[in-house]
């Protein structure tokens, strides 16, 4: 029995399928679910975590159903939101006892053990209000994990925290699939998604069009990444066997399937439009490339139209 199952899981809001018929297993690991913005992450962890009925499918945590066994699952997980918020006129302390009560967990041994997982032992008698974005995100987690559950949910738990704060809050989350806990988090970092889960799913448009392990999908997609360095915003060269995956002010990224084959060209082109290229590098794709390539940009209609531009340059 997985800690969480999916079958069909589906939800509509009128006409719009936010989330269309979702089948996941997901059991003692840490599962990503990567994508763009509105393509139903959310809607996905609120039905799961019983707080939305789902229009169709079913769900299951720990083998309970989310509408017919809602209290059953309630009792097994936790959910941090994005916008969590901790009361900041509390001792962080006071905070989790607080959750402690809530969840109807007795004493204070529990309390104490969950602020010395989150690393806030020496400040748990300040007041929440004098800790940092970092600490008050890992106060929100000691929260979430007094009563022991089995499945943890957390919508973008790093967003807004520095380096070392995501960092550590990684490390935290990869601690806690150690304990044999279950993680389920929404991110937009690939990076991270790529270092910190075991497994990720990619959704678009309320479809999963892929679930696998970072690695196996960076493998899947192949080819090399070309990232072109430009003294300048470059127009979107477009060439034979490259496709463009990012434009930004001082770098063109390519995806090519031969990398060697597609340099040349791209430098002539570049050279053609009047940019200078400082800087060349090749290298494997990244999950990033992975996710644009299944994902695209909803708001842009999937992939990048450049024959627009490859007119404009010959008209030159
Ligand atoms: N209560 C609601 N009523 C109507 N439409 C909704 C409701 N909740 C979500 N939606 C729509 O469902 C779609 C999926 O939204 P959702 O919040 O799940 O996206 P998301 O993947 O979490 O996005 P983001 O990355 O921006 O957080 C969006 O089109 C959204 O507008
Ligand atoms: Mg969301």
């Amino acid at each position: 029995m997985a800690a969480i199952e999916t079958a069909g899981l589906t939800r509509r809001f009128g006409e719009l399928v936010a989330v269309d018929a979702l089948d996941l297993a997901i059991d003692r690991e840490v599962f990503g679910i990567l994508g763009p913005n509105g393509s139903g992450k959310t809607t996905t962890v609120l039905m799961l975590t019983t707080l939305l009925r789902p229009t169709a499918g079913s769900a299951r945590i720990a083998g309970h159903d989310v509408v017919r066994e809602a209290a059953r699952v309630r009792e097994r997980i936790s959910y941090v939101p994005q916008d969590m918020a901790v009361d900041i006129k509390l001792t962080g302390r006071e905070n989790v006892s607080f959750y402690a009560a809530l969840y109807g967990v007795a004493g204070h041994d529990r309390v104490d053990e969950v602020l010395g997982i989150m690393d806030l032992a020496d400040r748990a008698d300040d007041l929440a209000g004098t800790y940092s974005g970092g600490m008050r995100r890992r106060l929100e987690l000691a929260q979430a994990l007094v009563h022991e559950p089995g499945v943890l949910f957390l919508d973008e738990p790093t967003i807004g925290l520095d380096v070392a704060g995501r960092r550590a809050i990684w490390t935290h989350i990869a601690e806690l699939r150690e304990r044999g806990m279950t993680v389920f988090v929404t991110t937009h970092y690939m990076d991270e998604a790529d270092q910190a889960c075991d497994r990720v799913g990619v959704i678009a448009k309320g479809q999963l069009v892929a679930v696998d392990a970072p690695s196996a999908l960076r493998h899947r997609l192949g080819g090399e990444r070309i990232s072109l360095q430009t003294d300048r915003l470059a127009p979107p060269v477009a060439v034979e066997g490259a496709r463009l995956v990012r434009r930004e002010p001082d770098r063109l990224v390519y995806h090519a399937d031969d990398a060697a084959d597609a340099v040349p060209a791209l430098l002539a082109g570049l050279a053609s439009a009047g940019v200078r290229v400082s800087g060349l590098e090749v290298a494997a794709p990244t999950l990033d490339d992975v996710f644009l390539a299944l994902a695209g940009r909803q708001d842009e209609g999937g992939a990048f139209d450049y024959r627009q531009f490859r007119n404009m340059i010959r008209r030159r």
